[in-house]
């Protein structure tokens, strides 16, 4: 086709709006993968909508306050007041897009099969404003298929065709609250099209944002991409946790010996066990592929065994505080136990199916008189009770301090030096030397 007619089709229009930085971006979902894509894309020159069904956050963005850890407000409020980023709940605004993210929840039903209610009800929403020359990227994590089977015909509903007069990706979002290496704008951004043209278009849009995209050949290949990573992730800490086990019973430091392992150059990489698998990840993700494998008739079972072991850690570390307070000559029942850290990870306020609330469930059923202190999380539901975060000096007055996360705004010397008892999940006192230390 000549320079002339490619100008003239869809692709070339809104390929030369997204050069031109012209292009209309729309992020719908404005929560931790949202904010900081809307933010990177106004940053680049766009200007941005972002759509979200939660009014508080709407107003929160408009009003340039960050409720998202990784995005400050200094650097939200400045765009919010050049007009490069809005937020509203009105999905009206799609008819003057050119592009959508799409970054709503994917959880999991209590049977472990994928919802994708949030995934449908947004594209429902994007249909109803559909027009021809727009570009959808759906970025939440979900099953290998979903792009095309689910995404894909919910537009083509509109007679529009894919690859021709609008294109459609899947990109798998890899953001790491709280890492302060890797963000939105310096981790590779793997993208996959319906069509080689999708590819193209999804290709040509991150890259005005994003410094590394990776094109791959299909939505499947991208959407399978993010559950290899996660599958990963999430069988080798179920490895390593069952290593824990094993160490624990053998009277190993495993802590130590992963630490020596770790001076392997070639062929080793450190996982690290702990109190459970939390976030809204890692221990979800694996799922959306076993229960879409088992439709193929192939079991997916590294993820189920994974799964089973890295479940049991919350026992196992009710367990070693009770055995600890035990050999303390302290029953469990009536005894005051503290918890340090209760949020999914260190230095972040995501408390989605963090493990401390699992391991102070299963203390609490055992009798034990809870506290907590989490400098990121001011309160949280355990078994119908709520509970404030205290001050962290309050430890002292613990019979049994737990370190669930090991958030570095804490002054270990000093926990150390004032409590009784402390076990520790995360090797969190690696290096302390002291018979009131009690490691996973
Ligand atoms: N948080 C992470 O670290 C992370 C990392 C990688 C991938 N992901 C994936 O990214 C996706 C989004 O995750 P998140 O952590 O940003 O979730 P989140 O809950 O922080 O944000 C989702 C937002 O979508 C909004 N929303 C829900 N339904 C909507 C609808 N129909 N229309 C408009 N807005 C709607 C919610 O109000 C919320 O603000 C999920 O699939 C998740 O698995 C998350």
């Amino acid at each position: 086709m000549s320079e002339e007619r490619e100008a003239l089709t869809s692709a070339g229009i809104l390929a030369e709006k997204i050069r031109t930085r012209g292009a209309r971006v729309g992020v719908v979902g404005l929560g931790y993968v949202g904010l900081p894509l809307a933010v990177e894309f106004a940053k680049a020159g766009f200007s941005v909508t972002g759509i979200d069904l939660s009014q508080e956050k709407v107003r929160r963005v408009n009003a340039g306050d960050s409720y998202v850890g990784d995005v400050p407000s200094a650097v939200l409020a400045p765009l919010v007041e050049s007009e490069k980023l809005r937020a509203t709940t009105d999905f009206s605004a799609v008819a003057e897009l050119d592009t959508i993210n799409i970054c709503v929840p994917t959880p999991l039903r209590k049977t472990k099969d994928p919802d994708m209610s949030y995934i449908v009800s947004a594209c429902q929403e994007i249909a109803g404003h559909f027009h021809a020359g727009m570009l959808i990227i759906l970025e939440s994590t979900t099953y290998p298929g979903t792009t095309d089977e689910l995404v894909l015909p919910m537009l083509a509903k509109s007679g529009l065709e894919v690859g021709r007069d609008f294109f459609l990706c899947f990109s798998p979002e890899r953001v790491d609250p709280g890492n302060p290496k890797f963000q939105t704008v310096n981790i590779p951004k793997v993208v996959g099209g319906s069509t080689p043209a999708c590819t193209r278009m999804g290709q040509l849009f991150y890259s005005q944002a994003l410094e590394h995209v990776v094109p791959v050949s299909s939505t499947q290949v991208a959407e399978m991409v993010k559950l290899l990573e996660n599958t990963f992730r999430m069988i080798n800490i179920g490895l390593v946790n069952e290593m824990a086990l094993m160490c624990d019973r053998m009277g190993i430091d495993v802590w130590e010996v992963i630490d020596a392992a770790a001076t392997k150059p070639f062929g080793f990489m450190p996982f690290y066990p702990g109190p459970g698998l939390g976030g809204h990840c890692i221990p979800i993700d694996p799922f959306y592929l076993s229960w879409k494998t088992k439709q193929a008739g192939i079991e997916a079972r590294f993820i189920e065994l994974a799964g089973y072991i890295n479940g049991q850690m919350p026992h196992f570390v009710a367990d070693k505080v009770q055995n600890a307070l035990n050999d303390a000559g302290k029953p469990v029942k009536g005894s005051r136990i503290h918890v340090m850290g209760v949020a999914y990870k260190r230095d972040i306020d995501d408390m989605r199916e963090s493990p401390a609330l699992d391991v102070m469930l299963l203390l609490k059923q055992r009798g034990a008189v809870l506290s907590y202190s989490d400098p990121h999380v001011a309160s949280i539901r355990v078994d119908g009770l709520n509970f404030e975060s205290s001050p962290d000096e309050s430890a002292a007055e613990a019979d049994c301090v737990v370190i669930v996360t090991d958030h570095s705004a804490f002054d270990y010397q000093a926990l150390v030096r004032n409590s009784r008892l402390v076990v520790d999940t995360r090797n969190a006192l690696k290096g302390f030397d002291s018979n009131k230390i009690v490691r996973l």
